[in-house]
């Protein structure tokens, strides 16, 4: 069934105030609306990516619920009331320049379809948004499943459909403008009442029973938010664990496991934090461990065995192996023929450390730029995860 189409372009006594907007549907659309934003507004910076994420997971959620909305809503929430194809926007869109468009009470052709594209694209976004947290970043239910390089692909999508959908709300908004001012009504408005003025006898939204079936939908929504992000951790973990084990209780944003060595974190932990061996590429730790006599000023005095053993345990575990997100980074940026000694001299650190200030790197609570743990958690564990960096007070 089409939405009834109002052949007066002109108010007339007949017409009435109903509600066309249903509760579910405002709250929908702001939520979504609100989402996007802040999801836009939090993806330059690695601080905010756990807030990213969770807009992120709730955008999913959103159009899952609408896409269930759209075949059991109200009347005007109904995709069946706004089933337009391409065809039916651009013809809309001619009427519309031609100033001769009828006035819709539910979505009209054009805008219909734009609310599709918005849909599938918020969908795409938010799908290969969470491939890339589980490639590139080694988070969230997909931890594991894929290398770096393979999130760093994903990531170009994200960022591409990201920006297509960015395009699209302008479209959106542009078209919610024109039709306000062609038929002289404030449609962004009537989002937030849901009411709208109608020829007597179009049919009404009418809620009752509908808005119980939205409030189980919205737990559904959140339940889905709780399994991915609450408990954001691999998909293994969080259906039971392996072999029998316990379920191991998963923790927001806790990157992956990296080798550890008791005799490394003696020898190498002692004057500063022992360095994660994933953070240098191999023929770093080649050379600082020959030149162990004149490390940084200092004789290491290391005995050869000991020598011996600690390279074996920084060479396997080298930024090669690329098992974190810095440790991929890190490798990619060095040139081939260059062997930095220091991480703090790694293009990619570099980088990432350059809005902060000098004063900052001499506050006393840092003091030095090798001093990760003064703003890293988890600097000793050697992932530097992005939800782990704590500005001290500087
Ligand atoms: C006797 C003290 C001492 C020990 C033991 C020591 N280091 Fe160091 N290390 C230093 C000093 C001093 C610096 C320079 C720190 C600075 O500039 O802030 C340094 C810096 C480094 C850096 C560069 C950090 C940066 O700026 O990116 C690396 C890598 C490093 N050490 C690795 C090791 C390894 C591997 C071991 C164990 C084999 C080790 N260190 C043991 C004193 C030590
Ligand atoms: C004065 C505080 C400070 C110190 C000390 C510091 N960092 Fe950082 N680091 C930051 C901040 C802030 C960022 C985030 C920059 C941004 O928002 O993009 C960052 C980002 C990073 C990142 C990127 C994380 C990601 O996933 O994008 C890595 C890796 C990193 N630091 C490693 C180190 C290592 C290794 C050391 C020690 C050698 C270190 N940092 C010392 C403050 C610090």
């Amino acid at each position: 069934m089409l939405a009834r189409v109002s052949i007066f372009h002109q108010r007339t006594e007949l017409m009435q105030r109903i509600l066309v907007w249903d509760f579910p549907t405002r709250v929908f659309h702001w939520a979504l609306a609100l989402s996007f934003a802040g999801a836009w507004l939090t993806s330059e910076s690695d601080r905010w990516l756990s807030v990213h994420v969770f807009l992120g997971y709730q955008m999913l959620g959103l159009v899952i619920f609408r896409v269930i909305w759209g075949l059991i809503g109200t009347h005007y929430a109904r995709f069946s009331s706004f089933w337009f194809g391409p065809k039916d926007a651009l013809a809309y869109l001619r009427q519309v320049l031609a100033r001769q468009a009828p006035r819709h009470v539910g979505h009209n052709p054009t805008g219909s379809v734009a609310i599709y594209l918005l849909l599938l694209f918020a969908l795409l976004v938010g799908i290969t948004g969470f491939f890339t947290l589980g490639g590139e970043e080694q988070q969230g239910a997909l931890a594991g499943w894929m290398g770096i390089t393979q999130g760093r692909i994903f990531k170009s999508l994200h960022e591409f459909s990201a920006n297509l959908m960015l395009l699209l709300v302008f479209g959106h908004l542009a078209g919610v403008i024109g039709e306000s001012l062609l038929h002289k009504e404030n449609l962004a408005r009537s989002m937030f009442t849901g009411i709208k003025l109608a020829d007597a006898g179009a049919p009404v939204a009418r809620p009752r029973l509908l808005v119980a079936l939205f409030m189980a939908m919205l737990m559904a929504t959140y339940g889905i938010w709780w399994f991915f992000y609450a408990l954001h951790a691999p998909l293994e973990q969080q259906l039971g664990g392996t072999a029998g084990k316990p379920k191991t209780p998963a923790v927001a944003f806790v990157g992956p496991k990296l080798a550890d060595n008791a005799q490394w974190r003696e020898e190498c932990g002692s004057c500063h934090l022992a360095f994660h061996p994933s953070l240098l590429p191999r023929r770093s730790w080649v050379r600082i461990m020959s030149e162990q006599k004149q490390h940084f000023g200092s004789d290491l005095g290391l005995e050869a065995p000991i020598t011996a053993a600690l390279l074996t345990f920084l060479t396997d575990n080298s930024a090669e192996q690329r098992k974190t997100e810095p440790a991929t980074k890190i490798e990619l940026s060095i040139k081939v023929d260059a062997t930095p000694l220091r991480i703090t001299e790694t293009p990619y650190w570099v980088k990432k450390h350059r809005d902060i200030t000098v004063a900052d790197w001499q506050s006393p609570k840092v003091k030095s730029r090798s001093n990760c743990a003064a703003c890293h958690v988890d600097a000793e564990a050697g992932t530097f995860e992005d939800a782990a960096m704590r500005l001290p007070v500087l």
